[in-house]
């Protein structure tokens, strides 16, 4: 049987791809995609959600819009990085699917309620203030999760938008911190991990060659991705982060890393939203979650492109 999931999402060319892997794999069910404010507004994150949806011919996802900024913060976007629809690299058409009515949050809450406890994963690849606030407004629903896999923080990488910071933390600390002492299963995929899932020219050229609207499209935001990060790492391609998540559920043996307690620092002056991993095991505090460290780069790329080359 499928696998249940929900993905939350900021969309974004990475979460894009992640979601088109998900929506590409018989082995999960995706129940929904909730979008939430990150790389940029919330109505673009929500339209971008859905004409991800049309791309992959799959108007029955419902999507439903959720938080339009974090808990206690004024929202921080990624226009340098995704271009100003936050899609930036190829035009798709405006979406035809309409948004759900209901708010994610709502939605969230209602939905775990519904299914038998311990089979829905959720799947946050964007700041964690939907599943924070779900979370906190009916915390019966922590025991109702099956896992969450998310895309966020980072250990020995430090940060991508702070010295000390990842984005998707940096942006909603408060969110994070409720996620990551709800005592729910926790997967994290931190930039030690996507720093490793480079988008080389030769692997942009394999979603080209495969000839399809998909594989063009997807070739055509990596591209884009790439002339940011590339900039500023001087590595040899952008890293392809959000997909990692998707990817973990699929493969999980491509992945390695340690059971851990995690802390979100929320008061710090320089280190706000830092991930503050004890990957040696020097405190006392008791684990909280799988700490992804490393992978096998060119399997996920396998992977990857063998299902996109699906759609
Ligand atoms: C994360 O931030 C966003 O820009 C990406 O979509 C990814 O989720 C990486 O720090
Ligand atoms: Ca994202």
């Amino acid at each position: 049987m499928a696998r249940k999931i929900i993905i939350d999402t900021d969309p974004g060319q990475d979460d894009a791809v992640a979601i088109l892997l998900a929506l590409a794999s018989p082995e999960l069910q995706v129940l929904a995609i909730t979008a939430v404010a990150g790389n940029v507004p919330l109505d673009l994150t929500a339209k971008n959600a859905r004409k991800v949806c049309e791309l992959a011919g799959r108007t029955d996802i419902p999507v439903y819009a959720g938080c339009d900024a974090p808990l206690k913060r004024t929202l921080v976007t990624a226009e340098h990085v995704h271009g100003k629809t936050g899609l930036d690299g190829i035009e798709l058409p405006e979406p035809v699917m309409e948004l759900q009515d209901m708010h994610a949050v709502d939605f969230l809450i209602h939905e775990l309620r519904r299914h038998p406890p311990g089979t829905v994963t959720l799947c946050p690849l964007g700041p964690l203030t939907n599943i924070a606030a779900a979370l906190t407004r009916a915390p019966d629903i922590a025991e109702r999760i099956e896992q969450i896999v998310l895309m966020g923080g980072a250990y020995f990488e430090v940060g991508n938008v702070t010295p000390a910071a990842e984005f998707n933390i940096y942006v909603d600390p408060e969110a994070a911190a409720v996620v990551f002492a709800a005592g729910v299963p926790l997967v994290v995929m931190p930039l030690d991990v996507t720093h490793k899932v480079l988008v080389t020219h030769e692997r942009v050229a394999r979603f080209e060659a495969m000839g399809t609207r998909v594989g063009h499209v997807v070739a055509s935001w990596t591209h884009f991705f790439e002339r940011f990060d590339v900039a500023k790492y001087g590595s040899q391609g952008a890293p392809l982060h959000d997909p990692t998540v998707i990817a973990y559920l699929l493969a999980p043996a491509l992945f390695s890393g340690r059971y851990i307690n995690v802390e979100i620092e929320t008061q710090g002056e320089f280190t706000q939203g830092m991930t503050v991993a004890d990957w040696w095991r020097v405190s006392a505090r008791a684990p909280n979650a799988l700490f992804i460290k490393d992978v096998d780069a060119e399997g996920l790329f396998a992977l990857l492109s063998e299902r996109i080359g699906r759609l």
